[in-house]
């Protein structure tokens, strides 16, 4: 038998920055690298990073919440809690399990997500099918992670790239005609090989071996993630809009992963958005991965950037690879 979907938005948002900062010039003195290389390559010049006793989980749990106190809800009325990570505390509970015990979100059930920094849209879509066919009422999608834990300090191709944070949301029932208008998700998994962590898993279980030769850090082929990303940002753009019977014109703010300017630069570029339509902290924050979107979609809404009936695209890509997009007319 069909049922009617609900309509479902965003009814609040939170975030969790590290305060301890990194900037381009504390890492001149870590690794052989530059603040104008770094800036002029990627558009970063500074990151947060989590102090040595702080989890994916924690940064999750303070944006969490947040995002409940933004939508009005106490933890008793979450009905499901979604994390999207790459850097879960550890490999089983999921990282949502911990969360959900630390807020005392009893009702809830809690799994992860792991499409890496396209992980926060895997969550949004998965969360928005939960409550539109009326299996949920509250659902909390977190992305958050501690790459810090994951970088070989000692690699400037990689380690100038990345930071630590956690962005949430709360889904809901939207008022008619508003909210999730569209999602899009899809993978490459045979481009998988060129952002990895090698060792950890059943391929290759930790030894010493994997240790010394550094296989627990991310390794990554920069130019063909970046190929991949100026490809595929666009036509996620594009698909979403086509999806949910939108035009390029009508997009009131794009909130693109913030991975490097230049990518988002040359997605904007083909797609012929302006400027001032394109949402940044990139510079302040580096890349967060699964965090970066949320975090920058709560900036977005707390800077008095978003107001209701908006049209927001948030559009990302991701090791796997993965990508994601996904339209929202904004009502909260
Ligand atoms: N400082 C100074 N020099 C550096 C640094 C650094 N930090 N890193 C690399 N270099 C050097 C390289 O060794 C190379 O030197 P060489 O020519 O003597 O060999 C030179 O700079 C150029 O290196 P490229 O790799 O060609 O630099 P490029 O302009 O392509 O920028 C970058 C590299 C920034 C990594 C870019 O390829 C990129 O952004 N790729 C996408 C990465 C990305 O978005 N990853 C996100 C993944 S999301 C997730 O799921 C975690």
């Amino acid at each position: 038998m069909d049922k009617m979907l609900k309509p479902v938005g965003i009814a609040g948002t939170g975030r969790c920055l590290p305060e301890r900062i990194l900037t381009n010039f504390d890492l001149e003195r870590m690794v052989d690298t530059s603040d104008e290389w770094i800036v002029s390559r990627t558009g970063i010049s500074e990151r947060r990073i989590s102090d040595a006793g702080t989890a994916t989980s924690d940064l999750a749990t303070e944006a969490a919440k947040k995002a409940m106190e933004d939508a009005g809800i106490t933890a008793g009325e979450i009905d499901v809690i979604i994390v999207a990570t790459a850097t879960p505390d550890m490999a089983f509970p999921s990282t949502a399990c911990i969360v959900q015990s630390n807020l005392g979100a009893l009702q809830a059930s809690a799994f992860d997500v792991q499409a890496a920094c396209t992980g926060f849209i895997y969550g949004l879509s998965i969360g928005e099918k939960f409550i539109s066919t009326g299996d949920a009422k509250n659902v909390l999608v977190i992305g958050a992670e501690t790459l810090s834990k994951i970088c070989n300090w000692e690699d400037r191709s990689t380690c100038v790239l990345f930071g630590d944070g956690a962005g949430a949301a709360v889904l809901r029932e939207a008022p008619k005609d508003s909210g999730i208008i569209a999602t899009l998700l899809g993978a490459e998994g045979w481009k998988g090989q060129y952002l990895t962590l090698p060792a950890g898993g059943s391929r290759m279980p930790a030894s010493i071996d994997t240790v010394k030769s550094g296989k627990h850090f991310i390794h990554m082929d920069g130019g063909e993630v970046y190929k991949f990303a100026v490809g595929v940002m666009p036509q996620a753009t594009l698909g979403v809009l086509e999806k949910a019977g939108l035009s390029l014109d009508d997009i009131d703010l794009l909130i693109p992963h913030q991975a490097n300017k230049r990518i988002v630069d040359s997605a904007a570029k083909r797609l012929g958005i302006p400027q001032d339509k394109i949402f940044m902290n990139l510079s302040r924050y580096g890349n967060m991965s699964s965090a970066s979107i949320p975090v920058a979609l709560d900036e977005a809404v707390k800077h008095g950037l978003v107001k209701n009936g908006d049209n927001l695209v948030l559009v990302g890509f991701g090791a796997g690879l993965t990508w994601g997009a996904c339209a929202i007319k904004w009502s909260k």
